[in-house]
């Protein structure tokens, strides 16, 4: 229920031929849906991560390749402890679940940040989702956790560095495939369209690579609320879209 939203136009109709093979999410906006309610912050987590179960059904239902969502940056440890704990624990929640679901799902689950930072149990409960989806051939989920572009970038050069100080590498050879290949992201084709509810009109550190040339559709929806209805229209909103990559038009 889109509480405080204004009335929405109907969704346009959706080229299902024409989808975007990989689409990411930054779910934001969990708070203020929360606060709208007069309900705690954690609320509104548990709202969202409801909201992400529909979203990627509804992707995964579609023939959407590639889902990736980011769940926690690397600067979100700055959030007061109970809510840091609201949101690990929603992901404990979320995975115990998902390993009895991904046998019928068939959801292959990924993680990309540093893990380490997080508790034991939840690690093994990644690791786990991990091995589980190896072997399946359904859509690909990524969830971004303790993620941040910088960080990313900055493992990446440090590892390529270190493979040039050893002699394994030369660094005039160096080319944009080999950073793509110390990222998180290696082996996933890079975002066609970047989905940021809430209103906020930043990136806030999310595949700060990987999307050099993806399309970007903003909505003031909050991460709750934000339905397939409002997905057809991000799809719409991309399809409508010329990318030239900085070419010319071939018309
Ligand atoms: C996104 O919602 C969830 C996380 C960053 C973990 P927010 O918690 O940032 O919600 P707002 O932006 O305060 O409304
Ligand atoms: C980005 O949202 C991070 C996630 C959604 C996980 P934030 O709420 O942390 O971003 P800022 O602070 O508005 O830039
Ligand atoms: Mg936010």
């Amino acid at each position: 229920m889109a509480l405080f939203s204004p009335r929405r136009a109907p969704a346009p109709a959706v080229d299902m031929s024409r989808l975007p093979r990989h689409v990411a999410v930054i779910m934001d906006g969990n708070g203020r849906w929360a606060k709208r309610r007069g309900l705690p912050r954690t609320a509104g987590h548990a709202a969202g991560a409801e909201t992400f179960r529909t979203i990627a059904t509804y992707c995964r239902d579609i023939g959407i390749k590639y889902f990736t969502v980011y769940a926690f940056s690397t600067e979100n440890w700055k959030r007061p402890a109970e809510e840091v704990s609201a949101i690990m624990g929603l992901l404990n929640q979320y995975l115990r679940e998902a390993i009895e679901k991904m046998e019928r799902d068939r959801i292959r689950l990924h993680f990309w940040g540093d893990l380490t930072p997080l508790a034991p149990e939840l690690q093994a409960l990644c690791r786990e989702t991990g091995r589980i989806s190896e072997g399946y051939d359904g859509m690909e989920v990524n969830v971004c956790l303790n993620y941040g572009g910088r960080d990313e970038i900055l493992r990446a050069a440090r590892a390529l560095a270190a493979e040039c100080s050893a002699g394994l590498r030369c660094p005039e050879e160096l080319g944009e495939a080999d950073l793509s290949a110390h990222l998180w992201s290696r082996d996933v084709p890079d975002p066609d369209l970047v989905i940021r509810p809430s209103g906020e009109l930043r990136v806030s550190n999310f595949l700060l690579w990987q999307s050099a040339y993806a399309e970007y559709y903003f909505t003031d929806v909050l991460w709750p609320d934000f339905s397939k209805a409002e997905m057809d229209r991000a799809l719409a909103a991309y399809q409508s879209r010329s990318r030239r990559y900085g070419g010319v038009d071939g018309r």
